[in-house]
């Protein structure tokens, strides 16, 4: 019985995850997404096209692997079949055959949108920050029992859908919202009929049949350990498990396959939305990085928080994750820099903590260890051999932090900008 291999964000998100799972896919039979939705912006890049995936999984571009949308995803049929169309168009052949869906997955209905901008425009400052695509509304309905789910598409679906929708409008009027959704509803429900197109699967039973044929199946988080419902920094978090154990109920595999897990990381930190940040950098050197790293959200273009890399927080992510690989990405955006932080401790109230906090406010202190920087472009590197000193000086450093091989150093956003460390035995 073969294992699953699970790849998922050890920060705040957009690590670079597409990129990795779209580097890996040729390793693996089956590519599946299990948690998240459309909050998700995973950007691909190969022979000069940029391509950003939202619900399907990054394994859809390499050699006409089977690709999975699990049970643990919250879809938009509206959003997806935008995503899907648009790759039909760019020439992606046989994209009904080559993609699955659970039809354990809940749907996002046009009512979840309205309540997810409502509830963030009434906690006011103390908004998350939310992508707006009516996440954490779907997600609650999923665990009050009151959601709407791909399957039902095959029964009963106006009868659920009018139920669903009837509640929601309840919570709209009470909470004073006035909106208009026909245009809205009118493409969500030709997304409902473009969705009953594809393979809607128990997913559970064919992926564990996989791992029963000794196939090999590579799971594509989203989002971050950071944003996680229960490990992340709370509530300015995401309303799904992004973490390991997500991939067991998002799936439906047993803890006992999970097999390698590949934790991955930028060089530095970002952040989308509110919430705490303590390495956070509101200087010119954060403007920089975000300048450099085109640190701009790939869904919603808000330009992303910047700071240096956070060891306390990354530490915990492993923790939880118990990551067994590391995938440093965007260390090209260092290339220029001088010198480079680290921090490895938080002073708390004049207490210095080294073990990530229940929860944490602003006038959090980062402790830094600083290093030289390599002052080289390694953009065009393609083996662990050209690597600068300096450079393998801040691999060594950051693996000694962290107790981990770091596996993969991305130097840029092309597949081919990857540099595998050292091959398997
Ligand atoms: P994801 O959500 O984890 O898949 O990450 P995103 O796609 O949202 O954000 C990562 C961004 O960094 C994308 O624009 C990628 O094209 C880009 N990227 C990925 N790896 C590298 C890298 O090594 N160097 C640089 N400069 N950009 C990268
Ligand atoms: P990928 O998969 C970065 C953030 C939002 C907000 C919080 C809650 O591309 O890494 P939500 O819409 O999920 O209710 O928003 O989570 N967020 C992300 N930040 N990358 C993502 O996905 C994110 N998905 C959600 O900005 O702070
Ligand atoms: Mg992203």
């Amino acid at each position: 019985m073969k294992k699953v291999d699970v790849l998922l964000g050890l920060q705040w998100g957009d690590e670079g995850k597409g990129k990795i799972v779209d580097v890996l896919t040729p390793n693996y039979d089956v590519i599946s997404r299990f948690q998240g939705g459309p909050n998700a912006g995973h950007t691909l890049e190969f022979n000069g096209r940029k391509h950003i995936l939202r619900s399907i999984p990054s394994g859809i571009f390499q050699g006409g692997k089977v690709n999975v949308i699990g049970n643990g995803v919250v879809l938009d049929p509206l959003l997806f079949k935008q995503e899907a169309e648009s790759l039909e168009a760019g020439g992606h052949n046989g994209l009904k055959k080559q993609l699955y869906i659970s039809k354990k997955a809940h749907l996002i209905l046009p009512t979840h949108r309205l309540l997810d901008t409502a509830y963030e425009a009434a906690k006011g400052a103390g908004k998350i920050g939310t992508t707006g695509k009516g996440i954490g509304p779907a997600y609650t309905d999923k665990v009050s029992r009151n959601g709407v789910r791909v399957g039902d598409l095959l029964h009963n679906f106006s009868e659920v859908y009018a139920k669903a929708k009837a509640r929601h409008e309840l919570i709209l009027k009470s909470m004073n919202c006035e909106y208009d959704i026909r245009e809205l509803e009118e493409q969500w429900f030709e997304g409902i009929e473009y969705l009953k197109e594809f393979n809607l699967i128990d997913s559970e039973h064919v992926i564990n049949k996989y791992l029963g044929e000794d196939k090999t199946v590579l799971a594509e988080g989203a989002q971050g350990t950071m944003l996680d419902i229960d490990f992340g920094s709370y509530p300015f978090v995401t309303s799904s498990n992004t973490v390991c154990a997500g991939c067991c109920t998002g799936l439906g595999v047993s803890p006992r396959s999970i097999g390698e897990v590949y934790g991955i990381f930028k060089a530095y930190c970002t952040r989308v939305g509110s919430g705490p940040f303590p390495t956070e950098l509101l200087d010119e050197t954060g403007d920089k990085l975000c300048e450099i790293g085109h640190e701009f959200g790939s869904v919603t273009g808000r330009r992303r928080r910047c700071g240096w890399i956070d060891l306390v927080a990354l530490k915990y992510a492993i923790m939880i994750n118990g990551v067994t690989r590391l995938i440093m990405m965007k260390s090209d955006v260092l290339d220029t820099f001088e010198t480079i932080k680290a921090c490895i401790a938080y002073v708390i109230d004049g207490k210095e903590v080294v073990e990530f906090p229940y929860s944490i406010s602003d006038d959090v202190e980062p402790v830094y260890v600083e290093l030289p920087g390599w002052q080289t472009d390694m953009t065009t590197m393609t083996s662990e051999d050209e690597f600068p000193e300096e450079f393998n000086n801040y691999l060594s450093f950051l693996e000694e932090e962290l107790g981990i091989p770091v596996k993969i150093v991305s130097v840029g956003p092309d597949r081919e900008q990857t540099i595998i460390r050292y091959e398997e035995q």
